[in-house]
């Protein structure tokens, strides 16, 4: 394992963590398609390019933070399965959805990952692993300023 001068304990704990916070964007990256597909009504082109937008983002924090937790010297789940079983969010089902039901259950999921995130901070920051923190840090950003988005497109 790199030697990148990290607690051993810190790297395990963190990177547990990080999977948990995979898992999720998982299910988020599959949402967000569904919505981008399945929305309705006179919003349909601002929406469905604004959930496009999103789960390209969402792609990327996939990829960086499965390469963050091989950083710390673990590996990140790669199956369907265990994101299914580790994630704290929930599917949605394959129907017609308006604006303000995708709206709302985004800002849900958004919320609750940012609840998330700021404990993963808390532990990073407790194992001065800065570069997790960093990252965490501008996830966060990302997300609460779209959950302001979200929250001004409902007036
Ligand atoms: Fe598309």
């Amino acid at each position: 394992m790199a030697d990148i001068n990290l607690d051993n304990q810190g790297k395990k704990e963190i990177a547990d963590g990080l999977n948990i916070y995979l898992a999720n964007l998982h299910v988020l990256y599959t949402k967000l398609h569904n919505y981008h597909w399945n929305i309705k009504g006179k919003n349909f082109f601002q929406l469905h390019s604004k959930l496009e937008e999103l789960y390209d983002h969402t792609a990327e924090e996939i990829d960086e933070v499965a390469e963050r937790i091989l950083q710390l010297g673990h590996k990140p789940d790669a199956t369907m399965k265990t994101y299914l079983e580790k994630a704290q969010l929930k599917e949605a089902e394959s129907k017609n959805y308006n604006g303000e039901e995708v709206i709302n259950s985004l800002l849900e999921d958004f919320k609750k990952l940012i609840q998330e995130l700021r404990k993963g901070i808390e532990l990073s920051g407790k194992y001065n692993d800065e570069v997790t923190t960093d990252m965490a840090i501008g996830t966060l950003a990302h997300l609460e300023k779209n959950v302001w988005m979200l929250e001004s497109y409902l007036g």
